[in-house]
């Protein structure tokens, strides 16, 4: 059985599209069956359009009130059947009620080495100039489950790269985001060929 799986993003979304052509390629049991976007101008809404996939605008706009707001995600989620949720540069909050309902069903990229450069503030460029700053000699990015803990959910995987002292922020995010699509893409063929064990918040995965 493929796995119904919900994107939400905000911005370009190339992450995404990767898992969409992992999809394509035969290399992820799943199928992406809604983007979900805060976001109507964005390129995710864009590419959703242009390849017949269905997509959801939930914002402040459409909605005033926050509970309104909460339930519609969790409505839409039901409708949609989701067995995964995966987060690709969504830029807003994940309610608790979806926390909840999809525990170890929310996948998240991050553009460092979690647990470092995580929490508050550190998202796009932050992250990189940070490293940047304090001399690191390695970044690279994660994989994780999304828990009430900002960042900190159950690692599934991560890759490192190094960073040599020509490297910039644009540089450096230029390499991350290239590993980035590399893991999410093979994160996401584990969890939908029910390879992945969580015991004690420790992901296992089974080759
Ligand atoms: C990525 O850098 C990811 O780590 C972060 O948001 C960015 C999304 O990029 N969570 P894209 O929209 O997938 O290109």
């Amino acid at each position: 059985m493929l796995s119904r799986i919900v994107v939400f993003a905000s911005g370009t979304g190339s992450n995404y599209k990767k898992i969409k052509e992992s999809i394509d390629n035969k290399k992820i049991n799943g199928k992406i069956v809604l983007l979900i976007s805060n976001n109507p101008n964005c390129e995710a809404v864009k590419f959703s359009r242009l390849n017949n996939i269905d997509y959801e605008i939930i914002n402040d706009y459409r909605y005033k009130d926050e509970k309104n707001k909460n339930n519609q995600y969790q409505l839409v989620l039901k409708t949609y059947k989701t067995d995964l949720i995966l987060l690709a540069g969504f830029m807003k909050k994940i309610p608790d009620n979806i926390i909840k309902i999809y525990k170890n069903k929310i996948m998240n990229i991050h553009p460092s080495l979690l647990p470092e450069y995580g929490g508050k503030g550190y998202y796009g460029s932050n992250v990189h100039n940070a490293v940047i700053k304090n001399r690191n000699k390695f970044t690279g990015a994660t994989v994780h489950f999304v828990d009430e803990n900002y960042d900190k959910g159950p690692i599934v995987m991560q890759k490192k790269i190094k960073i040599n002292s020509l490297d910039t922020s644009e540089s450096i995010s230029k390499k991350v985001l290239k590993i980035e699509h590399e893991i999410y893409s093979k994160a996401v063929e584990a969890f939908c060929s029910k390879k992945i064990i969580i015991n004690e918040s420790k992901v296992i995965i089974n080759e």
